[in-house]
């Protein structure tokens, strides 16, 4: 309600949302969450939540007359779909050069993506976050993580054995006969759950080509972990379908955050200042880094670091498709469980996820997406003329990505005879190079903030999220940001709020 106050707000409810929120309730601190998304909760007339991959709705995007989807190209055409225009779940956000697809909705990110939850390997977490203490993260605070997200492992004699995941086995007798090595990949989606899909003990979702517009069922989303045990303490509430425009200081030691309430067609329902003691930003990578630019440049928090926007990356990702000789799979799970691991060779890091095409037809394809280590940065800068925030990547920082994961896959395609899919990012375009899945930094940890998410200038605000990493972790980073909020949220429970 108008003039309302709460003790802890909360911008957005993805990773660094849920842990913030589930530290600050069970400190006794009642806590409001502010996310644009929908709550995922009602069924749509087919009686689901979320649509499917194959079938996409207006459920599947965030605010489109037309799917987005990352492999959008088939031979030669575009097999995007037209839709409704709707709050859907996934949002694939135009920075010209890169679109970043994010989640939408109570749960963020952790509702489309692909569930691998994969802690990085030390020695470059050390590298990218010198300022933290990795004994503290790999003793404690990864492993909290893992718990609180419901990791689960792959059984491996079902993985030999199911027709489900002939793609990925395909995929590791291919890294292998060119001498990389595959790795099993942790998932926060229940492979029980999906053995009993396969044995027609349970409805599909993983096997029902369902990911990266919701599933149905089977995945530990945050709103299934971190933010069902936040509610449990009767101290959460949480507004979806509102936007946070602006944060500005006061009156007295707090702030003011102002937002929008829209109606899933779009429209404004109103619009909602409320005053906080403390706000934390866990919009993501990129919703974190506009709000900040756009305050500073607005001067409603001009005391923020020059630093704010800056240190942005992809995480390294670019997609590429093999077309294959053998027989992929008509039938393949919708969730990934294996990579190839090459981080370690000095010549190129790649750690690639053996991704599936799950079209629900024999295509021979093998589909990668691949973290590299790539050392381009770009910048989100405000636009006095729009008033809009930008991000400076150019198409030509996606070059040491491309040069690293061709050296992998030429050698995997010189050693089984295969060659390069030119069809499934454009026509004559093998590399999946102008979009990522992976938005990190723009806020950086010991920059922007102190060792602890704290933003320099403001004291009472506080990020949380894949805003803080310096642009790449080499792995797929969720785990990441959760044991990180974990990190700061530990710290500044017990030394700022008591
Ligand atoms: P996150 O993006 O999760 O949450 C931010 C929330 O804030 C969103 O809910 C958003 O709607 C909301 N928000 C933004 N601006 C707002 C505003 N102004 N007001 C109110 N709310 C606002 N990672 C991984 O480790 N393993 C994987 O398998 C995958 N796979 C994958 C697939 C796909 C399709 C995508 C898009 C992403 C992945 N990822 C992934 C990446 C992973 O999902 C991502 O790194 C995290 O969700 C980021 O967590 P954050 O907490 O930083 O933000």
């Amino acid at each position: 309600s108008p003039g309302a106050h709460v003790p802890a707000l909360i911008i957005g409810s993805g990773y660094g949302g849920a842990v913030a929120a589930l530290r600050l309730t069970q400190a006794g601190i009642d806590t409001h969450i502010v996310e644009m998304g929908q709550n995922w909760t009602t069924p749509g007339a087919d009686g689901k939540i979320f649509c499917s991959m194959l079938k996409p709705d207006g459920r599947s995007s965030w605010f489109r007359n037309r799917t987005d989807q990352p492999v959008g190209w088939f031979i030669g055409s575009d097999v995007n779909k037209d839709i409704d225009s709707y709050a859907g779940v996934l949002d694939s956000e135009d920075f010209g050069a890169m679109r970043v697809y994010q989640g939408r909705g109570v749960g963020g990110g952790s509702l489309v993506n692909g569930g691998m939850a994969v802690i990085p390997k030390r020695p470059y977490f050390e590298q990218i976050l010198p300022s933290v203490d990795a004994g503290e993260m790999y003793g404690t605070y990864f492993p909290r993580a893992s718990a609180g997200l419901g990791v689960n492992n792959m059984d491996s004699a079902w993985f030999d054995s199911t027709e489900w995941y002939q793609f990925a086995r395909v995929g590791r007798d291919d890294a292998q006969a060119a001498g990389y090595a595959t790795t099993f990949v942790p998932n926060v989606y229940d492979f029980g759950y999906m053995q009993r899909e396969a044995a027609g003990s349970a409805t599909k979702s993983a096997l029902a080509s369902e990911v990266i517009y919701g599933n149905n069922y089977g995945k530990k989303s945050l709103d299934k972990t971190y933010l069902a045990e936040a509610a449990r303490t009767g101290k959460l509430t949480i507004s979806a379908l509102h936007t946070v425009t602006g944060v500005t200081a006061g009156p007295g030691s707090g702030y003011t955050v102002t937002m929008t309430q829209i109606n899933t067609s779009g429209a404004t329902v109103a619009t909602k200042s409320v005053t906080a003691d403390r706000v934390f930003f866990a919009a993501g990578s990129v919703g974190t880094s506009k709000l900040l630019v756009a305050m500073k440049a607005t001067g409603k928090l001009p005391n923020l670091s020059d630093t704010v926007g800056a240190g942005w990356g992809n995480n390294g990702n670019v997609m590429v498709g093999r077309a294959n000789s053998k027989l992929t799979g008509g039938n393949q799970s919708a969730i990934p469980a294996m990579g190839i691991d090459n981080w370690d060779d000095p010549a190129g890091p790649v750690f690639a996820e053996i991704a599936p095409f799950p079209a629900g037809t024999e295509l021979w394809i093998s589909l990668y997406l691949a973290i590299t280590k790539n050392p381009n940065r770009a910048n989100f800068t405000f636009d006095s003329g729009s008033g809009k925030v930008g991000l400076d990547w150019s198409a030509g920082q996606a070059q040491p990505s491309i040069d690293a994961a061709k050296r992998v896959f030429d050698k995997i395609n010189s050693k089984t005879l295969t060659s390069y899919r030119t069809d499934l990012f454009g026509v004559y375009k093998t590399w999946g190079d102008d979009f990522c899945y992976h938005p990190l930094g723009g806020c950086l940890l010991g920059s922007a903030t102190d060792n602890y998410g704290r933003l320099n200038g403001y004291p009472g605000l506080y990020v949380v999220d894949g805003s803080l990493i310096p642009g790449s972790v080499g792995v797929n980073p969720f785990v990441t940001i959760t044991a990180l909020a974990e990190r700061n949220m530990a710290k500044v429970i017990a030394t700022d709020l008591h």
